[in-house]
């Protein structure tokens, strides 16, 4: 029997990764794709299944369509997607770079999108398949100083929790994945390594940690999945707490230091 297959994003490094690493101790070949070629070469050597590595700019138009024909031009079906790849941007939203706001659209929402909306339909017909999308718990309040990276993860959440439900019964699972703040060069390439959200140490989970929870939570089938009981209690705090003083909290975690 050949081993089921799952496409991981963002797998260069951080928690896609990590997700790589869980699928392939469960017995999944791998395609991994994102910029960084090296990164993904240097996991596919260390992991025991087969990889395929694709070299993927998800943030340029038409990027989705690009891998899933790159995927249909190789043979590969794919039976679990991991929809990882993401970044994020800090500072007041007037004083942003207008390319890296599109790009951070582009990456985090619409590449996203667009895969899944490639891949879903086989899996329907095939009536089995997992489909992995990377929130964080910034999906559950606005977060001034970083308005776009918090929008584009609430449109993931809310994306993520509508498919689960259309596809009850269909054998195909969405899980959403939402995590805290974890240790992965996200902060720093976001340019708040400093800010209060990434200062405190203990509040900070390692990706291998993140990756087995979500993982976990997407076999069992879970729509979302929150990472640690301090990031639980942190996001539904925020569905229930005032609105302005839940503004007035996470603009002072994601101030730059
Ligand atoms: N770390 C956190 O605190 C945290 C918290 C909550 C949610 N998340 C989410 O977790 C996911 C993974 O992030 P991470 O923490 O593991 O950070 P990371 O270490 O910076 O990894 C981000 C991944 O996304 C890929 N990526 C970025 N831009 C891309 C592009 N244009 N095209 C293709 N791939 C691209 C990167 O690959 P290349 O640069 O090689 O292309 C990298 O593999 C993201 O969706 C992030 O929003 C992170």
């Amino acid at each position: 029997m050949p081993k089921p297959v799952a496409l991981v994003t963002g797998a260069s490094g951080g928690i896609g990764a990590d997700l790589a690493r869980e699928l392939a101790r469960d017995g999944y070949d791998l395609v991994l794709a994102a910029r960084g070629v090296e990164g993904m070469q240097k996991l596919a050597s260390e992991l025991d299944a087969q990889s395929a590595v694709i070299p993927a700019d998800l943030s340029k138009p038409g990027a989705a369509a690009q891998l899933a024909k790159e995927l249909e031009n190789r043979g590969i079906t794919i039976d679990v997607l991991i929809n990882n790849a993401g970044l994020g941007e800090t500072g007041p939203f007037a004083e942003s770079d207008p390319s890296r706001l599109s790009e951070m659209l582009q990456v985090n929402m619409v590449a996203l999108t667009e895969l899944t909306r490639a891949l879903l339909p086989p899996m329907i017909a095939r009536k089995r398949g997992g489909i992995m999308l990377v929130a964080s718990t910034a999906a559950f309040q606005p977060g001034p100083f970083m308005a776009v990276y918090y929008a584009t993860k609430a449109y993931v959440l809310s994306l993520g929790e509508a498919l689960a439900f259309e596809l009850r019964g269909t054998g195909v699972t969405v899980t959403t994945l939402c995590p805290g703040p974890t240790r992965t060069n996200f902060a720093h390439a976001a340019g708040n390594p400093n800010s209060p959200l990434f200062k405190r140490q203990s509040m900070i989970m390692s990706s291998a940690e993140v990756a087995r929870i979500g993982y976990r939570a997407m076999k069992a089938g879970r729509p979302v999945v929150i990472t640690g009981f301090a990031n639980k209690l942190l996001a539904m705090s925020a569905r229930y707490s005032p609105h302005s003083m839940v503004l007035k909290i996470a603009a002072s975690l994601n101030t730059p230091g």
